[in-house]
């Protein structure tokens, strides 16, 4: 079903101690200013999972997320972490194919795939990330450019497969540049997006689609873009580490 979500991706950064604390921040914060039926996750490292899920218990609008795991269900893969894993821990999402994996660590289509089969087959829920880079843009091949992360990333999905994700549009131009998508630009290609799930599945299966906008989102500009007719939420880097700003996003959807 389609949601409201705002999701905090806290990348690289908090040590334990900080981040059980920004978390039991957000919780109470939830809990005291939140009244609409809006989902809040929060995307952490791996190291966090356990004790947030455990933090989480019995709050029902907040969730918790990974921000990455191995295509392999398990075996000799030195450091990495397998869906089952997280899924043991009590988290629920995960993110795939943020543009920081794809720049950092040469993850492709391909093998974003097959992450995404075995993150479903684990029962988490992929947070799946779509965007062109400012090259791409300017050369105008951004349709082009989500058309084929979708194409190759997710639509090898049945439709009830599918229907266990949630999208997230994020521009690389302004995920942590400041620089935001308008939001006509944004609803712009979250249309297109929805458009190219109808084709692919159904309209039913398009309009029970949550997608996301990331990149820049913060209290000040996130009610504009919320208020788009297919922006159904954002992904939060940067704003999502101030419990305060994270929150007020959140409040966006009140
Ligand atoms: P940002 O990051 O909000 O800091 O731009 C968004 C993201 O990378 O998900």
């Amino acid at each position: 079903m389609r949601k409201k979500i705002v999701a905090g991706n806290w990348k690289m950064n908090l040590d334990y101690e900080e981040g059980l604390s920004l978390f039991s921040e957000v919780i109470n914060m939830v809990h005291d200013e939140i009244t609409g039926k809006q989902q809040v996750v929060v995307c952490s490292p791996f190291i966090h999972l356990h004790s947030l899920v455990q933090l989480a218990k019995g709050y029902s609008k907040i969730s918790v997320g990974a921000q990455n795991a191995h295509q392999a269900e398990s075996g000799a893969y030195t450091g990495e972490v397998s869906a089952k894993m997280i899924h043991s821990t009590g988290t629920e999402y995960v993110i795939l194919g943020h543009s920081e994996r794809r720049q950092y660590f040469g993850e492709t289509n391909e093998l974003l795939a097959k992450k995404t089969d075995t993150a479903l087959k684990n029962s988490l829920k992929p947070i799946f990330c779509i965007g062109e880079t400012l090259q791409q843009r300017e050369a105008n091949e951004h349709f082009n450019i989500i058309k084929q992360q979708l194409e190759e990333g997710v639509f090898h999905l049945d439709a009830t497969q599918f229907s266990a994700l949630v999208l997230a549009y994020e521009p690389v131009w302004a995920i942590g540049t400041g620089v935001t998508a308008t939001s006509a630009q944004a609803q712009e290609i979250h249309l297109f997006i929805r458009n190219e799930i109808a084709s692919k599945y159904s309209k039913e299966i398009a309009d029970n689609t949550t997608i996301l906008y990331g990149g820049s989102c913060n209290p000040k500009n996130a009610g504009e873009l919320f208020a788009q007719p297919d922006i159904d939420g954002g992904l939060i880097g940067g704003a999502s580490l101030k419990s305060r700003d994270f929150i007020d996003i959140v409040k966006t959807f009140n």
